[in-house]
């Protein structure tokens, strides 16, 4: 048995949480997207040196906040200073940079459903999916698990190890051509991956396996539109707004 979502599968979900409307994997972010009327949103989960699930996605401080070094080297008490909203978008300069569990409770109170991509730093694979995974279950004991991803094997077999019922997903640029092994031994739901390079026999492939495929990075309704007629379930996209009309005519 595969474990799938308590949800359905929405054609949509607002990249790194709201798109590039709002300074990426924050909780402005996550505003924006339920404003649009995104049923859900996907953000990126990196650990602290303390151990904490935070949302960000580059190993590395300089490109999202105002501060520096590595995550995975930095305290909570430190990454709770940071400005996450100053770099992308000066209009949102004061938006920190969120913790998994702020994360979930706003997403909840919301009504969006996630997919939380486990973004290990290099070297702690296997702990980042096994304390991901046990705080999705506590952050999200009592509604519908978050879809869970990531490029890492490790982290996401770490998980499953600790979360035997929680929807997993692969996540390749491009599915290798032994994809199946993995993603059977992960009892994995769904195969995400890169639109770009995105083949018609993967495609009948994952459909036969009753894989859902979803696609990142989709900002063009036209590309999307076509993607969802080649049998794509759900797009990733960083302009939401263009791709709203569209996914409901496809819902
Ligand atoms: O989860 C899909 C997509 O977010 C993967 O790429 O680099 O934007 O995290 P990236
Ligand atoms: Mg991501």
């Amino acid at each position: 048995i595969r474990p799938a979502p308590a949800w359905p599968l929405p054609r949509l979900f607002a990249h790194r949480c709201g798109g590039a409307l709002a300074p990426e994997n924050t909780l402005a972010g996550l505003v924006v997207a339920a404003r649009l009327g995104c049923r859900a949103v996907e953000f990126d989960v990196m650990l602290s040196a303390d151990g904490t699930p935070w949302l960000i996605h580059d190993e590395t401080l300089e490109r999202t906040t105002d501060g520096s070094g590595r995550v995975a080297a930095t305290p909570d008490v430190l990454l709770a200073k940071l400005d996450a909203g100053i770099r992308q978008h000066p209009a949102f300069s004061g938006e920190p940079v969120p913790t998994l569990a702020a994360a979930a409770a706003l997403c909840r109170r919301l009504g969006l459903q996630a997919n939380v991509e486990i973004k290990p730093a290099s070297g702690y694979e296997a702990l980042t999916g096994e304390v991901v995974a046990r705080a999705i279950g506590e952050l999200w004991r009592d509604s519908a698990a978050p879809l869970v991803s990531s490029f890492s094997f490790a982290a996401l077999a770490a998980a499953r190890c600790v979360a035997p019922q929680l929807p997993l997903g692969c996540l390749w640029t491009q599915p290798p051509a032994d994809w199946r092994a993995p993603f059977d031994e992960l009892r994995a739901f769904s195969v995400h991956c890169a639109a770009e390079g995105l083949s018609d026999n993967f495609l009948v492939a994952a459909s036969a396996a009753g894989a859902p495929v979803l696609c990142y990075t989709v900002n063009d309704a036209e590309q999307a539109a076509a993607l969802w007629r080649r049998g794509v379930s759900a797009l990733f996209s960083d302009r939401p707004e263009r791709l709203l009309p569209a996914a409901a005519l496809h819902d």
